[in-house]
């Protein structure tokens, strides 16, 4: 591949449309949590693919673009999603998180029955290719692989909040099933399942203060 550059020039916004579009935003995105109980309620189904879409405009190491999105309705598949990851968490809840992991759980009311697995409408299943693997069978590496992906879902979870739709960031670990019950090649890695729909009518989420401006933000 060569470098092939061609002009990038998108318009300036006035100070103020700028201000106010990143303002609503925030107010929008302060609103988001982490949803663990889902009405069945259908969702518009563009709505998820656009906010997909939104994720794969993610930057990524060296441009690999190093994920894939498995967009799962099936209520059969669902449902044994949720089988083999409750087996996964049973065994993590019993002990293999350690003392200290479920001390940091606590506050969060998480056990190891996961019903938002099968009673979201989606899961979108993240994959991380850990390398490309082209048409000869050969075996390329890819670059920053975590953080290409972990900024893609960012932009997931964004879009997903600006279409009015609930999300959780759910990692039962190990994951390995995940590739296998969904068929993916052996470059591919899980790196999270995010049922997606609307929060049930009697959702409740953990109480949980967010740092402020102040506490996260240096200025030099
Ligand atoms: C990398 C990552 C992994 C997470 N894994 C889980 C998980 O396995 N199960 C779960 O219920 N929540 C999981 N969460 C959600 C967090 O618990 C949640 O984001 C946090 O408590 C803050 O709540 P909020 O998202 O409502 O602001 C995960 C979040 C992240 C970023």
């Amino acid at each position: 591949m060569t470098y092939h550059p061609v002009p990038y020039r998108p318009a300036r916004l006035p100070a103020a449309e700028a201000t106010s579009n990143v303002a609503e935003l925030r107010q929008r995105m302060e609103q988001r949590r982490s949803v663990r109980m889902f009405s069945p309620d259908p969702v518009p189904e563009d709505a998820v693919l656009d906010a997909i879409a939104v994720a794969s405009t993610a930057p990524s190491g060296a441009h690999q673009q190093p994920w894939t999105f498995v967009l799962v309705s099936d209520p059969e598949v669902r449902r044994t999603i949720r089988e083999a990851a409750e087996a996964e968490e049973q065994i993590s809840y019993d002990g293999r998180l350690g003392d200290e992991w479920l001390e940091a759980l606590r506050p969060l009311g998480t056990d190891a029955v996961k019903p938002h697995l099968t009673d979201a409408p989606y899961l979108i299943v993240v994959f991380q290719q850990r390398f490309t693997l082209d048409s000869g069978g050969g075996v390329h590496k890819n670059y920053y692989v975590d953080e290409s992906v972990g900024i893609a879902v960012g932009m997931l979870l964004t879009a997903l909040q600006v279409a009015g739709l609930a999300a959780l960031t759910h990692t039962p670990s190990p994951m390995r099933f995940l590739g296998e019950l969904l068929g993916r090649p052996r470059n591919e890695r899980a790196f999270a399942v995010i049922p997606v729909g609307y929060p049930a009518d009697d959702c409740v989420v953990p109480d949980l203060r967010r740092k402020s401006l102040d506490e996260v933000l240096v200025r030099i």
